[in-house]
């Protein structure tokens, strides 16, 4: 019998008992909306067109306690290495932690550290935002790009310093499309890379730096490093005076805290910055203080748990109703699968149930013109997380957020809401149909709603907001992680490529064969030396 077995059990029952159900019918219990809802601040998340009811509800808080969560949670907060395949603590939190006090790991307290880095990278961003550096090019890739990439995005109205580019990929496209555009004598380079060590930024970061030195520019004092690994970037001809160090306590996919978010505080100055982590050191709060079922990224984790673990439903779309958001599905979508996609519990017995759920979407209302067919009539259930802001940042253009804002709307009510076979031969009839081409087109009409969908509403995308969000679902990343009893900080599915990358590597460049290699590799190399030719 597995850790959690028992509660597993008498959710699937909860499940069985009521997988037809419309969710509709539970709004009529008075105040359904207030109930299944939470807030922290200004920040409101509604759960209420979900199928989870109070005895759902109450099964999953068992399995919050029955998995140690809150234990888990404080373990983390103080330092405790839970990332145990790593051997390493999970702090990212203390990045953010401005105004908190001392955080120990071995004993002793990194806050010194922590603030010494932050006030060098101010002193920095403030120096290249005077200073005539017109373009700032971040190489980094995963959790050295996505999150700054994402977050100077979704800042842009915030944004009065150098222009930014993120180049993460190793085909030459992305920093060739890049670099053209740019002067290299006014170009600030800054190579992300927690290990400095990852082919792709290492690689690029050799071009540019050829680049830089070809086009009239100087690396040794236009480079700026991002990483744990300081030799390493004193190897790499950075002078110290421009790397900004962080420790191995801080994961890659939760690190645009720190010194990786050097880019976001060039673009939006260190005040935005500062604002950015406050709005996570919030989340932070509100989670190791609020009761369960008020705590956000608690609720959060449980409405996954419930749709991914319980009723099988094998993805979940990000749908931010916000332009400067495009970046966040990536974002969450390396956050959440790159944490919870694994098979092995921590003690290396098998999970217990399926792992995280496949993470993607678009922002909206662009995706309802592309994927919502499926997700409204496809035989698949896709839970749908909806974000809105009360109010863009246009104030010229308020109409638009206003058809923005009932488009959102629009739309989780209509997934839930649905369109009956009575309702669909009506509309039919009016337009004069009748006998089987009526009922024939009747059929196409149809809506089966009842698809569940959660909206995060905010009063607008600014950096103290940004910086709730991202907290919010990094802690909704733990949680889950914490049920399905998973190390939601080790990465060990990405090793294997990485290896066969290398060892394919002379192979492709033609100083070794095929040997040992399956046929259709074999022959996929075959064809690439023909056609090289
Ligand atoms: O390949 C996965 C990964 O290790 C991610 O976890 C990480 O965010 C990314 O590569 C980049 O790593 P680094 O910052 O060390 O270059």
């Amino acid at each position: 019998m597995g850790r959690l077995t028992d509660h597993w059990a008498a959710l699937n029952a909860r499940y069985d008992a009521t997988k037809t159900r419309p969710i509709l019918s539970l709004f009529e219990v008075p105040d359904r909306a207030a109930d299944f809802s939470a807030q922290t601040g200004d920040m409101l998340f509604d759960y209420s067109k979900t199928n989870i009811d109070t005895d759902i509800r109450d099964a999953l808080m068992a399995l919050v306690d029955a998995a140690g969560v809150a234990a888990k949670r404080d373990a983390m907060f103080s330092g405790e290495a839970i990332n145990d395949t790593e051997g390493r603590a999970v702090l990212h939190t203390a990045l953010r932690n401005l105004d908190g006090g001392p955080v120990l790991v071995d004993g002793q307290d990194v806050m010194p550290g922590v603030h010494a880095t932050l006030e060098r990278m101010r002193g920095f961003a403030d120096q290249i935002r005077s200073s005539g550096v017109t373009d700032v090019v971040n190489i980094g890739i995963g959790g050295s790009d996505l999150g700054p990439a994402m977050a100077v995005q979704a800042l842009s109205p915030y944004h009065d310093g150098p222009r930014c580019h993120f180049v993460s990929n190793v085909d030459g496209a992305h920093i060739a499309d890049t670099l053209r555009e740019l002067d290299a004598k006014t170009t600030l380079v800054i190579v992300a890379s927690k290990t400095f060590t990852t082919i792709e930024t290492m690689t690029n970061a050799r071009t540019a730096k050829a680049w830089m030195a070809e086009h009239g520019g100087n690396p040794a004092a236009q480079f700026a490093a991002l990483s744990t690994a300081e030799e390493k970037t004193r190897d790499f001809g950075i002078p110290a005076d421009r790397v900004f160090g962080f420790e191995d306590w801080v994961g890659g996919r939760y690190s645009m805290w720190g010194p990786i978010g050097l880019s976001l505080m060039i673009a939006i100055g260190p005040k935005g910055f500062d604002a950015f982590l406050r709005g996570g050191q919030a989340m932070d709060r509100h989670f190791r203080a609020a009761a369960w079922s008020e705590n956000l990224p608690v609720l959060l984790a449980l409405v996954g748990i419930w749709h991914a673990q319980v009723c099988g439903y094998a993805s979940r779309a990000v749908l931010p109703y916000d332009q400067r958001l495009t970046r966040l599905p990536d974002y969450f979508q390396q956050l959440e699968m790159e944490s919870n996609g694994k098979g092995v519990q921590m003690d290396g017995s098998d999970v217990e149930v399926s792992s995280g759920p496949i993470v993607w979407g678009a922002a909206g209302t662009n995706g309802q013109h592309a994927f919502y067919q499926l997700i409204h009539q496809g035989t698949r259930v896709v839970p749908c997380e909806f974000m809105i802001a009360a109010e863009g940042h246009e104030a010229d253009l308020a109409h638009h957020h206003q058809l923005l804002i009932a488009n959102c709307l629009a739309q989780s009510e209509a997934l839930m809401r649905g369109r009956s076979l009575e309702e669909a031969r009506a509309k039919m009839a009016a337009t004069g149909l009748t006998g089987d081409e009526l009922e024939r087109q009747a059929r196409h009409r149809v809506f089966t709603g009842n698809r569940p969908s959660v909206t995060l509403a905010y009063p607008l995308l600014d950096p103290f907001v940004l910086g709730q969000i991202v907290a919010l679902y990094e802690h909704r990343v733990f949680v889950e992680g914490v049920i399905l009893g998973i190390n939601s900080y080790d990465q060990w599915g990405v090793e294997l490529g990485k290896e066969l990358a290398t060892s394919l590597q002379p192979v492709i460049d033609g100083q070794a064969g095929t040997e040992g290699k399956d046929g259709s590799t074999a022959a996929l190399v075959d064809f690439i030396h023909r056609h090289q030719a």
